[in-house]
């Protein structure tokens, strides 16, 4: 019997939020002791070696894997989160979603210039959100050295628009379909 992979762990709920919508559920994922191991090991493989100061994780799944990964790195983690959720003063990014715009924030003194900064989230889709992380990192001068996910829906685009902004992206899995 093969072993399982880190795809294997993650559930697919059909219909949901709405009605052709296939919603990649990590939950299962991140209940499983080896699962969840797994994920973590292999979302740090590519950055052996590497000096990384401080994980960025962006809400909310972001944070539940970033905040493994800084452990793991023993680096400090550092959340950009949904509008007005920080208390500190924060720098604000906009990005669209399907319907409207969304903002992401972070804390203005989170990161310092030269820092060397990994983001990581559970998704990638059209990468908007991650691009607002990489802008908002970017802006307080920190260098983002890549992006990591878990899953990547590649027909949404988000590989190829971080790419245009020159960001190495690792992911784990692929899915098809939106
Ligand atoms: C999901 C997912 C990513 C983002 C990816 O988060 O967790 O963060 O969408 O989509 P994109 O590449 O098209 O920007 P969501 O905004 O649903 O919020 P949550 O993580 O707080 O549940
Ligand atoms: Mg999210």
């Amino acid at each position: 019997m093969t072993q399982k992979t880190v795809k294997d762990y993650i559930r697919s709920i059909y219909d949901f939020p709405h009605e052709g919508i296939i919603f990649r559920d990590v939950t299962t994922l991140f209940a499983d002791a080896r699962g969840f191991r797994m994920a973590i090991d292999q979302l740090l493989t590519p950055y052996a070696g590497e000096r990384i100061d401080k994980v960025v994780g962006l809400e909310a799944r972001g944070f539940i894997l970033g905040g493994a990964v800084a452990h793991q790195l023993s680096t400090g983690f550092v959340p950009i989160r949904k509008k007005g959720k920080l208390p500190g003063t924060v720098i604000s990014e906009a990005y669209e979603l399907e319907y409207g715009e969304a903002v992401m924030e972070i804390h203005d003194d989170s990161l310092q210039p030269g820092e060397r900064v990994l983001i990581v989230d559970d998704l990638l889709a059209t990468g908007g959100t991650a691009e607002a992380g990489i802008k908002l990192c970017r802006r307080l001068g920190a260098e983002v050295i890549g992006c990591a996910f878990v899953i990547d829906l590649p027909e949404l685009g988000g590989g190829k628009r971080l790419a245009a902004m020159g960001m190495p992206v690792h992911i784990l899995c692929e899915f098809e379909g939106a």
